[in-house]
């Protein structure tokens, strides 16, 4: 998947960036950095095709499943955490049983084998990030654009994260982790820096080049 010269902006505002272009490769994964407010969430929206760019394109050769976890998890309440893995195990067409086995084993990957019965709204902060994670491996997206998967998550469990969103790039996927903390773009293949990539130096409005 190729980005060429992309640029965004929201209506009567400056340039979140312009002129980013790269080439994702799948077995890759790419730590998409910059300061808050830099617009990595509106760069995965252009990625996933969301959010039409101000100008440039984003050319989707080779993907037509893309998965998506927000930067704040949102499930159905009442559901279980098991049964938001199942789901879109049976969209593929698994039996109930061989989804059931199926998500069972990436809850335990995650880390939430002992949460799979809990309904989401009980599951906290971290835990339903998590689930998110797993629902979205489960539908084994070819794009996968994830927003700060780790940001509440302690070291030990993000390297966890990091290091299925490896085996996910492994198995052929282009992965894209937006992301501030240092562990887990270290974990990452490859670095797409916002700053430096795009963002055009913006002279503070009105003044004379202070
Ligand atoms: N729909 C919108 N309309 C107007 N402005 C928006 C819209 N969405 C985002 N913005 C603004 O664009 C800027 C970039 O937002 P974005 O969410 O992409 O940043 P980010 O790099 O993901 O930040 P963070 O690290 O805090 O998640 C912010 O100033 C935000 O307020
Ligand atoms: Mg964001």
């Amino acid at each position: 998947m190729v980005l060429a010269g992309l640029g965004h902006r929201f209506p009567r505002q400056p340039f979140l960036f312009r002129g980013v272009t790269a080439t994702l490769l799948p077995n890759r994964v790419y730590a998409l950095v910059g300061p808050s407010g830099s617009g990595k969430s509106t760069l995965l929206a252009l990625l996933a095709g969301w959010l039409e760019p101000t100008e440039g394109r984003v050319h989707r050769t080779g993907v037509s499943r893309v998965g998506w976890v927000f930067q704040n998890p949102h499930g159905v309440a009442r559901r279980t955490a098991l049964d938001h893995v199942v789901l879109p195990l049976l969209v593929q067409g698994l039996t109930r049983r061989r989804a059931r086995d199926r998500a069972q084993a990436l809850l335990v990957e995650f880390g939430l084998g002992d949460a799979a019965d809990r309904e989401f709204a009980a599951l906290s902060g971290g835990e339903a990030q998590r689930l998110m994670l797993a629902r979205g491996i489960a539908a084994r997206p070819d794009l996968f654009l994830v927003d700060e998967p780790t940001a509440q998550l302690d070291a030990r469990t993000a390297a966890r994260v990091s290091s299925t969103l490896a085996g996910l790039a492994r198995a052929g996927t282009v992965v894209v982790v937006a992301t501030h903390d240092a562990q887990t773009r270290a974990a990452c293949t490859d670095t797409l820096d916002l700053v430096t990539a795009g963002v055009e130096p913006r002279p503070a409005s009105g003044a004379s080049g202070a």
